[in-house]
């Protein structure tokens, strides 16, 4: 493939252990995930102050704290969106999800709250797919349920605060009768080859062919004529997609077949995972309950996975931790605050406190409790109050209102 660096997925860290990153297995090397390694083989941008700076210009806001802090920290053409926005030019956004189970993790709220936060900052229309056929293909799900869970992961979504009339959301099962959406399937299906598959994904030859056909359903919402009901027959509006890394590859894949599609290729911008409770070197993994907080789960439960699971850089003992303090880059608790408490001042006290062993290892899980209790039962609330009709309404195929002076 032209362009991009899509020979390989696996990649050996400095310690020589293997670090595997596709959209279906994150694997962290010896030494964890070696996000610039990462951004190296998948031949992104790093997000650099510069950058940071020119978002800020250009939505005369302080970034979000994801982006202060590093968590979405790789792009794709993000200069093109600003330049192209600043020029008076229109773009949307496009994320996704994967119906695999009833609750959605922490881990997936992540692109989620900062679509949401570009949605608001940039007023700009999104689409959000549900990939319910890719979890069909890969998982041991029945199609019916696959489709339920998708409309059952809308709530959560919508309870993120998107906006109803700039979002459209769509099952791949209901919106893949759409003519426009299935030809340009087609269209990208033709140009990709089962090498190029293999190479990209890492499939094989015993490997179904849903599986092999399947890249191009989730490349295609990266094109605006894909939406008729949205943006008509025009196919030259820019797209930006917010999501983990680990989604990377299908855009790979996209970015090098526009071009000979006479497409635009979608800008991306990348986050790093939301560890598992376990440790802070892989991603947080809906199959392993412990691993995991839910936005299903109890106030309680958040306690007690947080006071049992949450792996601690705290020392062996009392006397050991105030002489040398804790180890805020290995303490999950410390790293969940990253993403989740939004005071910078507070956050620095905190790894202060804890790296000088003035804070203990469960006055630090004390601090996290309360922060992680109260988002989730925000969002629980929220998503109580997402009505049937609620979901219909954002999954109705339809126009969106977005700014028709950039037009
Ligand atoms: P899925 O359901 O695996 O994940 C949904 C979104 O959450 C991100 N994610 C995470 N982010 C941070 N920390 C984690 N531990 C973590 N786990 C998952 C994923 O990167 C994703 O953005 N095939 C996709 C659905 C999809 C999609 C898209 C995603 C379809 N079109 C366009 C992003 C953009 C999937 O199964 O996501």
């Amino acid at each position: 493939m032209a362009g991009e660096t899509t020979d390989s997925t696996t990649l050996q860290t400095e310690a020589e252990v293997e670090q595997e990153v596709t959209p279906w297995t994150v694997q962290a090397g010896k030494r964890g995930i070696d996000y610039n390694r990462l951004i190296e083989q998948f031949g992104s941008q790093r997000i650099d102050p510069a950058l940071l700076k020119r978002i800020e210009q250009v939505t005369k806001q302080s970034p979000h704290r994801f982006l202060r802090r590093e968590i979405f920290f790789s792009h794709r053409d993000m200069q093109l969106v600003l330049d192209n926005y600043e020029g008076g030019k229109p773009f949307y956004l496009y994320t996704g999800r994967g119906p695999s189970s009833e609750a959605m993790h922490l881990g997936h709220l992540i692109p989620f709250i900062f679509t949401k936060h570009l949605q608001d900052v940039f007023d700009v229309p999104l689409v959000i797919q549900m990939t319910d056929d890719e979890k069909f293909l890969w998982k041991d799900l029945a199609l019916d349920e696959a489709y339920r869970l998708a409309y059952e992961n809308a709530k959560d979504i919508i309870a993120c605060g998107f906006d109803v009339k700039k979002t459209f959301i769509f099952s791949d099962l209901d919106f893949m009768s759409e003519p426009q959406f299935y030809r340009n399937v087609l269209k990208v299906r033709k140009c990709v080859t089962f090498n190029q598959v293999k190479s990209i994904f890492g499939l094989t030859e015993s490997d179904s062919t849903g599986k092999i056909a399947f890249p191009a359903v989730q490349a295609v919402p990266s094109f605006s004529n894909t939406f008729p009901q949205i943006f008509g027959d025009r196919a030259d509006i820019f797209c930006l997609i917010p999501c983990a890394i680990d989604q990377d590859p299908y855009f790979r894949m996209t970015r090098d077949v526009a071009p000979r599609l006479g497409y635009l290729k979608p800008a991306l911008v990348h986050s790093t995972f939301f560890p598992g409770l376990q440790g802070p070197k892989g991603k947080m993994s809906a199959s392993d309950p412990n691993s995991s907080i839910f936005l299903s789960d109890t106030s309680e439960q958040i306690k007690t996975k947080i006071q049992k699971h949450a792996f601690s850089g705290g020392r062996d003992n009392l006397e050991e931790h105030r002489k040398h303090g804790g180890d805020t880059d290995l303490d999950v608790s410390y790293q969940y605050l990253t993403f989740f408490l939004d005071d910078d001042a507070k956050l620095a006290q905190i790894k202060e406190d804890y790296e000088s062993g003035r804070m203990l290892t469960g006055e630090l899980k004390q601090v996290l409790i309360q922060v992680l209790q109260e988002l989730v039962v925000q969002h629980q609330e929220r998503r109580k109050s997402v009505t049937d009709e609620m979901v219909r309404q954002f999954m109705t195929p339809r126009p969106l209102n977005f700014d028709a002076a950039r037009k």
